[in-house]
């Protein structure tokens, strides 16, 4: 192993990789945009940008990732031999950046939600649920200060190279969520009115399906998947050279999925059966999930009480295992291209991120007059990232590997160097080459209103 970001071992960069995709991407994001997209068809569409647009576009960051051996922009640099490709790189620092300080936000409502969880705070009738999450995040400190305290936590991870003890624990605790989110699915769905929430979520009702849906479908699957920022090419530049290209980001992107799904089987059943609307937008998994706690296992507090408090607490290792691949992206770059000290290299991204943290979490809050075009900055942010940025860069990953460098090195990663006989060589070139750049570009230019 090399000396760079001082990983330990082959199994925890995979892991790694695979706590940067599951996150508040699947158990927050999701849930919220499947509700503001009408159900059922949104997650079809959903799965149908993962299987061809996403995995490809993933096998893409891994093989410059992987071949070029550095951090995002040099990567590119260095296989295109110093041609503009190094835009690509620099683009995915700023989308991680950008990324970083809104989800951070989340993150820290998620910190609230596991201290109030401890302090017994979070029981109560849905009414005063609804109030927890509307005083809270109003205060003008608490939010922001939770959010900024996460940013620095991930920092703190990322300079101390304590990854590898973080990879390991996500071992056990990654399993742990699983069945977790299982246990409250069925919980969930014995609620009363709960199957009209299952059938929100399984049933397609295709009139709902427009171009923007498919739009947020193509963000989601995205940002769900790390794509689109070479955050997954700077993790794969640390993967060893007998790691399956293909074979791993199937795995990733099956599991990302999954997670995804039972998040949903476990928010809208609860949903519906409370009454909150499915399009509540970013608080809606805040809004359901006590009611989940208190009307399961309200019955037997201490089961309530315990429940909530390792869900929120599994909910914050997820988001840090992100945060963490997210904070890696700019820092790898600073230290390498900069030639900076790591740790000065981490307060950079830190400083930025955590001013716009500050911005997010007043957006909507405190200040929520902070609009861009008339949203508020948090999820001006959020759709800025998910819905362009990351398109775009997955685009240009697959247009780069498609195009740009030489098929006998992309053949050679695909196949670890011919060792390994991996299938569908040619339906990736074809995935990469024609495929994702165009579908990708159709829909842009549907959503601009130029097609
Ligand atoms: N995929 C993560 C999630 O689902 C979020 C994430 C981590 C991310 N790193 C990223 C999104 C890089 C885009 C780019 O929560």
């Amino acid at each position: 192993m090399n000396e760079r970001g001082k990983f330990g071992s082959k199994l925890g960069i995979v892991l790694a990789t695979a706590g940067s995709a599951v996150g508040l991407g699947n158990i927050w994001r999701f849930p919220y945009m499947t509700g503001q997209n009408g159900g059922a068809a949104f997650l079809l569409l959903y799965i149908g940008c993962i299987l061809l647009l996403g995995v490809p576009g993933m096998i893409s960051e891994f093989i410059v990732g992987r071949h070029g051996q550095a951090n995002a922009a040099t990567a590119y640099d260095k296989l295109s031999g110093g041609r503009p490709w190094k835009l690509v790189g620099y683009l995915g620092i700023l989308t991680s950046t950008i990324i970083l300080g809104f989800y951070a936000v989340v993150a820290g409502w998620c910190c609230e939600y596991l201290f109030a969880s401890l302090a017994g705070r979070t029981l109560g009738d849905a009414d005063y649920i609804n109030n927890y999450f509307a005083t809270f995040s109003t205060n003008l400190w608490r939010p922001m200060l939770w959010g900024v305290a996460f940013i620095v936590l991930t920092h703190l991870v990322v300079i101390r190279g304590i990854r590898n003890g973080i990879e390991r624990a996500s071992k056990w605790l990654m399993p742990i969520l699983f069945i977790l989110l299982l246990v409250l699915v069925v919980a969930s769905c014995s609620l009363p009115n709960a199957m009209e929430g299952v059938r929100f979520l399984l049933m397609p009702d295709f009139s709902k399906i427009d171009s923007s849906t498919v739009f947020e479908a193509l963000g989601q699957a995205f940002f769900s998947l790390s794509l689109g920022t070479a955050c997954l090419c700077t993790y794969a530049s640390y993967f060893s050279h007998d790691t399956n290209l293909l074979k791993s980001a199937s795995q990733i992107a099956l599991v990302d999925t999954m997670i995804a799904i039972l998040a949903g089987l476990m928010i809208f059943p609860a949903a519906f059966s409370a009454g909150v609307r499915p399009d509540s937008g970013p608080e809606l998994i805040f809004l359901t999930l006590p009611n989940v706690f208190q009307q399961v296992f309200g019955g037997v507090p201490v089961v309530a009480y315990i429940v909530s408090i390792m869900f929120y607490a599994l909910l914050v290792f997820a988001a840090l295992t992100s945060t963490i691949s997210m904070h890696e992206i700019g820092t790898a770059f600073f230290t390498e291209e900069l030639k900076l000290p790591r740790k000065k290299s981490a307060w950079i991204i830190t400083t930025v991120a955590s001013v716009l943290c500050v911005l997010c979490a007043w957006s909507v809050g405190a200040f929520d007059g902070l609009q861009l075009f008339g949203i508020p900055l948090m999820g001006f942010c959020d759709q800025l990232t998910a819905n362009f940025m990351l398109p775009l860069g997955g685009m240009l990953a697959c247009l780069f590997v498609g195009w740009y460098i030489p098929r006998q090195t992309v053949w050679a990663e695909f196949t670890n160097d011919g060792t390994k006989n991996v299938p569908f060589h040619r339906i990736f070139l074809f995935a990469v080459r024609y495929l994702c750049p165009i579908c990708i570009l159709i829909i842009f230019l549907h959503q601009l209103g130029i097609l």
